[in-house]
């Protein structure tokens, strides 16, 4: 028999089917609710709320499980690529080197972006920060690709609208990068895969030689990977809900970076950064820093702390954290910062604020402290996590357009004034 939920409303009884998943999640399933009820639930931030069912990503929080398409995280950091875990996350299963070969090719012939990007690139002062400028980049895909805005395109020409958001955003946010700089930018160089032909379109100066170093680029790789998919967050969720409309997947995509720059997703990367430094600056007191963080009314949190999902540890900040030492290492890098950055996490992971409120260190702790080491500016690290979870949000996209999922709606309770009669205040 299968198991059901009993919900009792003012005396009265209703029974709801349980959902179960492939690792045992259980999920009260309340579509029938307002139809049978007439009342709605409310989960403020979506808490408690599954919005889909997925087979891209599990993860378990309490036991700081992560795995894309059942393969784990350390697995796939360690043995894979950036583009076989996008094509992993996308169709389902790794490919063949065959299949690998082909997307690999697809990607490299698409790199290109039509030159007028370049006019609209000059009209963004240095000043504009590189998230708003990918964002409004991979929007005006719309217009060069006015067949992407048809929802009812056959899969072929869905394909090629994933080939080029993958082949293209190296280029956007290497060009992101240039506009900031205010240098020129530079093209794509095809003999390199994704990591490597971005590193080189951001760092290479005119009139200079630029070598890609390995050991970067393979840091680099990691971290991709490691930002790759974290099922229903807040960027995802947006992708899915902006997609859900039938809006184009360039302009789903655009929203998702959009919704992953504040600095409670992914824009903590950079401010994890500025906030060491700002504890360096002030002499490295960090008891000081963390009183501050558990003082409700000082608006401070420790950036890089705590997760909505992860209650015991992140695994991916495991990874970062010793990937951040054999980079430093490598590099012969001797960053202070990184010093700031045990201290603070040793004293949290033994104050009674942070363990009561299962407060550790997420994966945007450490990688601040690589990126650094691998000389990327720190206004761009955002946009490497942009980078890392396009693969995430195009599969998300995929999923929900294949399982033709309705029109993302929620209710609310309203709780403003009720009818009144207009009456005039002022003069007009
Ligand atoms: N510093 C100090 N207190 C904190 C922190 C923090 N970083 N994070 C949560 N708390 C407290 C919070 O004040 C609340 O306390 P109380 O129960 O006394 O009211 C309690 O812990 C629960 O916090 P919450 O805000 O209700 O938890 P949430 O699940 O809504 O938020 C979070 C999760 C990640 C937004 C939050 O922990 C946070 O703001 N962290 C800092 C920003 C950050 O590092 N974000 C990156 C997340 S990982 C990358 C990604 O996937 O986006």
């Amino acid at each position: 028999m299968s198991k059901t939920a009993e919900l009792i409303i003012d005396g009265k009884s209703y029974v709801f089917p349980l959902v179960v998943g492939s690792e045992n999640e259980v999920a009260v399933d309340i579509s029938q609710l307002m139809e049978k009820t007439g009342a709605v639930t409310l989960d403020l931030g979506f808490k408690n709320t599954g919005s889909t069912k997925s087979a891209i990503t599990f993860l378990d929080g309490d036991k700081g499980i992560l795995r894309y398409r059942g393969y784990s995280i350390e697995d796939l950091a360690e043995k894979s690529n950036f583009i076989e875990v996008a094509y992993l996350l996308i169709f389902g299963e790794l490919p063949t080197q065959e299949q690998y070969i082909k997307f690999s090719d697809d990607i490299r012939t698409h790199t290109l972006v039509h030159e007028d990007i370049k006019k609209m690139l000059d009209g963004f002062p240095s000043t504009a920060h590189p998230m708003g400028v990918l964002a409004s980049l991979f929007c005006s895909q719309t217009a060069f690709y006015p067949e992407s805005l048809d929802p009812n395109r056959a899969n072929n020409a869905v394909y090629l609208s994933i080939i080029r958001s993958l082949a293209k955003m190296p280029t956007f946010a290497a060009w992101a990068y240039k506009n900031a700089a205010g240098h020129p930018v530079n093209y794509p160089d095809n003999k390199l895969e994704f990591t490597a032909r971005f590193l080189k379109m951001t760092f290479a100066l005119p009139g200079q030689d630029y070598e890609v170093d390995p050991v970067i680029t393979e840091a680099l790789d990691k971290l991709l990977i490691l930002h790759a998919d974290h099922e229903q967050n807040c960027s995802t969720s947006t992708v899915r809900i902006v997609g859900s409309s039938k809006a184009s997947i360039y302009s789903s995509i655009s929203a998702g970076v959009n919704a992953l720059w504040g600095p409670l997703h992914g824009g903590a990367n950079q401010e994890v950064i500025v906030m060491l430094e700002n504890i360096k600056n002030d002499g490295g007191d960090t008891e000081k820093w963390i009183n501050k963080a558990k003082d409700k009314n000082s608006g401070f949190r420790l950036m890089g702390f705590g997760h909505r999902v992860y209650k015991n540890f992140d695994p991916r900040a495991k990874i970062i954290k010793k990937a951040a030492d054999d980079v430093l290492k490598k590099l012969g890098v001797n960053d202070p910062v990184l010093e700031i950055a045990l201290k603070l996490e040793e004293a949290a992971l033994k104050d009674p604020y942070f363990v009561e409120r299962k407060l550790y260190p997420n994966v945007d702790f450490y990688s601040g402290i690589i990126y650094r080491a691998l000389g990327i500016p720190v206004e761009m690290f955002t946009v490497m996590f942009a980078m890392g979870r396009l693969p995430g949000w195009i599969a998300q996209w995929m999923e929900m357009r294949e399982n033709k999922e309705p029109i993302g709606r929620p209710r609310q309770i309203y709780t403003g004034a009720t009818l009144r009669p207009y009456k005039a205040i002022g003069s007009r």
